[in-house]
């Protein structure tokens, strides 16, 4: 993708009091989100989801990933992600880009 992992991390300051990220990241609100590009829905250790989310048959590729952070809701109804999404094209790909860092430790 076009994304940049440094302005990313900017972004994902939006995300960090529900998200964690890295060595020691630990479920919160939300889960644990180390390793989430490419990985199916729902399927981080010890973290409760909603049936929404566990049974929504995704895969955070880039592509679903992108289409869910612009409107969570609209692509997963039900989801207890209280979060209205990301508004812009390149804030969206720069935040995946910074996620990807976070797949290979
Ligand atoms: C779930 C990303 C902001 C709370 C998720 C998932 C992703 C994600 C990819 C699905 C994870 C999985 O299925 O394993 C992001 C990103 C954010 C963001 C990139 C910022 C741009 C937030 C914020 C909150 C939040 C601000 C809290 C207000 C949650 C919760 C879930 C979730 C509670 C679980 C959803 C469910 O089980 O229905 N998030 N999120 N997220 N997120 Fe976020």
């Amino acid at each position: 993708s076009s994304g940049n992992a440094e302005a990313g991390a900017v972004v994902f300051r939006r995300c960090m009091a529900c998200h964690k990220v890295g060595p020691d990241a630990m479920n919160g609100v939300g889960p644990v989100l180390n390793a989430v590009v490419g990985r199916a829905a729902g399927a981080y250790p010890d973290y409760s989801y909603s049936a929404a989310n566990k049974n929504s048959g995704l895969t955070w590729d880039e592509l679903t990933l992108a289409t869910y952070l612009r409107a969570p809701r609209k692509l997963v109804p039900g989801t207890k992600m209280t979060f209205a999404g990301l508004s812009k094209d390149q804030e969206i790909a720069d935040v995946i880009a910074y996620l990807k860092q976070f797949n290979a430790q």
